[in-house]
């Protein structure tokens, strides 16, 4: 497909040639003034019209439609019936002239160029009939989509609403396209995506608003920098926290499924995901960069963080009751002592196996306590993640490297 820009009414328009060299067959886009010039661009490009397609009704689209019928009578002309009105008001004729015999086109019509395939968009906002047309990667978006803005929305017909609507959907068209518009300059879909403050704007109403966010810190071997940039995301393993801790590193594995467990329960835990990442609420709570360690810098959705108190976490490290409060406390050391038992932990030693399983189980429910907040410092306070992905994180840091 060749397409062949022609600027119309002293370079106000954009008429478009979309020509199918193969089959020397084109059709023609917004035919808007200047007929001759057309005419000759048609005969120049070697291919016969096959018809005529019009992106919306307004006289600077069609003006040239009759004068084109002159040359070539049996050409169709498409236009969206929503743009072709009875009125007598002459400043909406003017506006909207009649065009004659029209056939109309709407969503999912595809259009037979020779062998081109134009597919057509509802996409109104500029006026209630207007249309884009996509043929191969090209997109004509006629009045709605322009190189860093989007057509006017107060002429009768048109809503702010709809065009909202309409360039929230070319913007999540998949893919890149170029764009052809009614007025002004080419660009591509990826490039309006990014820079366009109308289509911004609209992608965004579409996403709906944006979800709260929590910064945080984590210190973690350098050799998951190559796990981020293969795989998008870094996760933890248990064999770290073996490498890790050593003799006591059954121990700790079965307090960290333990928290993975209730963690899983709070944040569901991707499948691949055994072991949890910690991190701190603050810079300043963060362990420093060492050796072989960077720390990562992330913006987290807040849904993704279980919050927990890591002065508790000792309890469940050394298997003892966790508290309420001091009244709780006390509570539980008498009731301790009636069972003739000196320390909770005794319960989970060799000696008792078999036996107090109720009190066990007791002391299990109490750890639940660490994802209680009593008061939110920096120090106490620590995010459970299951995985960093590559688009949370906002800064690496490295040895020597202040962390903010
Ligand atoms: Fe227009």
């Amino acid at each position: 497909m060749k397409v062949i820009t022609i600027p119309v009414a002293y370079g106000s328009t954009n008429c478009y040639l979309l020509c199918d060299q193969r089959e020397k067959r084109c059709a023609v886009v917004d035919p808007g003034a200047d007929p001759e010039k057309i005419r000759s661009a048609v005969l120049a490009s070697d291919c016969t019209p096959e018809a005529v397609l019009l992106t919306h009704g307004h006289s600077d689209h069609v003006g040239a439609v009759d004068a084109l019928r002159t040359f070539w009578p049996e050409l169709p002309v498409y236009l969206n019936d929503r743009d072709v009105r009875e009125s007598d008001d002459r400043l909406y004729r003017r506006l909207f002239p009649m065009v004659k015999e029209t056939r109309s086109y709407d969503e999912g019509d595809v259009i037979r160029i020779g062998s081109l395939e134009v597919r057509v968009l509802a996409t109104p906002g500029h006026s209630a009939g207007s249309v884009s047309l996509l043929a191969e990667d090209v997109l004509l978006s006629g009045d709605a989509l322009f190189a860093c803005g989007m057509g006017r929305t107060d002429l009768p017909g048109g809503s702010e609403t709809e065009m909202t609507a309409t360039l929230a959907r070319l913007g999540a068209l998949e893919g890149n396209f170029s764009v052809l518009p009614g007025h002004g300059r080419a660009s591509t879909l990826a490039i309006e995506r990014s820079e366009n403050p109308c289509l911004r704007q609209a992608l965004q109403a579409a996403a709906g608003p944006a979800e709260e966010t929590i910064r945080l810190y984590t210190r973690q071997n350098d050799k998951t920098l190559l796990e981020l940039e293969r795989t998008g995301r870094v996760i933890n393993r248990s064999y770290y926290v073996r490498l890790h801790f050593g003799d006591m590193a059954e121990h700790y594995l079965e307090s960290y499924a333990w928290f993975a467990g209730e963690a899983a329960k709070r944040v569901p835990r991707p499948a691949d995901v055994t072991t949890s990442i910690w991190c701190s609420i603050s810079a300043e709570a963060c362990f420093r960069p060492g050796p072989g360690s960077v720390v990562y810098v992330l913006e987290v959705p807040r849904s993704q963080v279980v919050f927990f108190d890591e002065t508790k976490w000792d309890y469940v490290l050394d298997r003892i009751y966790l508290p309420e409060n001091d009244e709780d406390k006390r509570r539980y050391l008498a009731h301790l002592e009636r069972l003739g038992i000196r320390s909770s932990y005794d319960l989970f030693r060799e000696k008792y196996r078999g036996l107090f399983e109720e009190e066990r189980a007791r002391i299990r429910e109490s750890w639940k306590r660490v994802f209680t907040i009593d008061r939110w410092t920096v120090h106490n306070v620590c995010g459970n993640i299951w995985e960093i992905r590559k688009e949370w994180v906002r800064k690496i840091v490295r040895p020597g490297e202040a962390i903010e």
